[in-house]
């Protein structure tokens, strides 16, 4: 046998003799790839991952490609036969990941001292603290025409901000039971937007029951009215049958806007991935209703399917962020995907998602969901975060205090501590722009009527609001 006989045996006999598939990505990674990459990436043998310089493109399918055939010639080891699609993809993710940490380094974002000014690429603005001290976990805020402002509380309290600007001590009284459970609780708060004639308010938020040691919860939709700190008047808008209450502590979703007279608001798929494939079911699925929760007659038909009630769209994962474009009508949401799979989508009719069939994300453990990132019959997102972001909380941009910002998309980001602003252009995203960061995590972002940008922070708990700098 002569030398190279050898050396080919010695590189793949390891290699064959392995079970790759049930381990975790950086695992693979080290055995695999940091003998010549190096074990923080930054190259060896073969050049750095991590420097953002790609010579055999940059794009996640080119990686992919990359790796999959390999590079004789430059002495990169195709890996196509050690390793399956879904295994490669979970790689392009682990890289991506290290990639965005190497490039943030060192790097300044905006901070958030009040009164400082930050520039952005079309907007300068300043951060004034709104409530600093006595929330626990807000969740969602909404804007009354009088000035106050109503604030939820993930543990079950629906809070007041009073005109002037104070907290008020009292909670509402009356308001349904709340399930706290992992990551459920009274999640979201909306104004009716005839508030002012029909005084109606939402809520979502995780209902169920919770006795001995046994917790069953979904999330559920109800309006009301509040008089004299009072939550009175209820009426339920959604409410799933009983057999789709969960013990899960996952995956929520929530939240509410309104368009036209009617109400759209997501159920995630609390934990059942599947079960968001199937229409018959209520998990992991957007809904349309009028806005006193009778099922439109117009609402998307399912082939010999009888749809659950109020059915819009489905093959969703934990939808977070919803919101409408206030030029066409067009639905977008956010959903927390896997690990590198967060998804902005436009939500249309009837269109399935694909959660969790195809997704550019794999486990949050390091092992692959599936090779698969396209299907006939399944949208893809517009655009998906990698590594993720946490999308929570996304609003459009109404107001007129910042002129530039205009009809411009601003994304909230739980794991990444910041806000997003994209500008949208026929459905493709043409700019994106980090205008906020590590300030806490982002549990929302909302245009108010006063034309500031207002955004809840958890860890320290705080709204701040972002005004114009001059
Ligand atoms: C035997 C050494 C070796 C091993 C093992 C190896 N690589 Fe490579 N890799 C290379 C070389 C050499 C190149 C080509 C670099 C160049 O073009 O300058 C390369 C290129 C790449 C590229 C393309 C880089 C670019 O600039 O476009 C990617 C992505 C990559 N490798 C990922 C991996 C991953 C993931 C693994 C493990 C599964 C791996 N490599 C294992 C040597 C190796």
């Amino acid at each position: 046998m002569n030398r190279a006989n050898l050396l080919t045996i010695a590189l793949v006999a390891p290699l064959a003799a392995q079970d790759y598939s049930k381990m975790k990505t950086d695992k693979v990674f080290e055995q695999l790839c940091s003998g010549c990459h190096g074990a923080d990436l930054s190259g060896g043998q073969g050049g750095s991952l991590v420097d953002g310089e790609w010579k055999h493109g940059s794009s996640d399918d080119e990686l992919l490609k990359s790796i999959k055939e390999g590079n004789a010639q430059l002495g990169m080891t195709p890996f196509k036969t050690v390793l399956d699609d879904r295994q490669i993809r979970s790689l392009v993710i682990f890289i991506r990941e290290k990639e965005k940490q190497a490039k943030e380094k060192g790097m300044e974002f905006p901070k958030p001292e009040p009164g400082k000014i930050t520039k952005t690429q079309h907007e300068d603005y300043k951060i004034e603290m709104v409530v600093e001290k006595g929330l626990k976990n807000p969740w969602a805020i909404a804007f009354l025409p009088d000035g106050r402002k109503l604030v939820t509380e993930k543990q079950g309290r629906l809070r007041v901000i009073g005109a002037d600007g104070k907290l008020l001590d009292e909670p509402v009284q009356g308001i349904p039971k709340i399930i706290d459970h992992g990551q459920g609780g009274l999640m979201e708060v909306a104004i009716h937007p005839d508030y002012e004639k029909n005084g109606w308010i939402y809520l979502g938020f995780a209902d169920g029951t919770k006795e001995g040691g046994e917790t069953k919860t979904i999330t559920a939709y109800v309006r009301g009215r509040i008089k004299d700190g009072q939550w009175v008047d209820q009426e339920w808008i959604w409410k799933a049958d009983p057999k789709f209450y969960t013990g899960a502590g996952v995956h929520f979703g929530t939240r509410i806007v309104f368009d036209k007279g009617y109400i759209y608001f997501p159920v995630g798929e609390r934990g059942g991935w599947q079960e968001a494939q199937d229409v018959e079911n209520a998990k992991g699925k957007i809904y349309r209703l009028h806005d006193d929760g009778r099922v439109p007659n117009d609402n998307p038909k399912f082939d010999g399917k009888t749809p659950v009630s109020g059915l819009w769209s489905y093959g969703h994962r934990n939808p977070q962020g919803l919101d409408i474009d206030p030029r066409d009508g067009s639905i977008y949401n956010t959903e927390h995907g896997p690990r590198g799979g967060d998804e902005l989508n436009w939500v249309q009719p009837g269109h399935n998602y694909g959660w969790p069939v195809i997704t550019y994300g794999m486990n949050y453990d390091g092992t692959p969901i599936t090779g698969i990132t396209e299907k006939e019959g399944m949208d893809q997102p517009v655009i998906y975060w990698q590594p993720s972001i946490a999308a929570c909380g996304l609003s459009f941009y109404r107001g007129d205090k910042f002129p530039k910002w205009k009809n411009d998309l601003f994304a909230g980001a739980l794991a990444q501590q910041e806000i997003r602003r994209l500008r949208l252009v026929d459905h493709k995203v043409t700019e994106q722009e980090v205008i906020l960061k590590n300030i806490g995590r982002v549990r929302d972002v909302t245009d108010a009527p006063d034309g500031y940008i207002y955004v809840i922070l958890n860890g320290p708990d705080r709204i701040i609001r972002l005004v114009p700098a001059k």
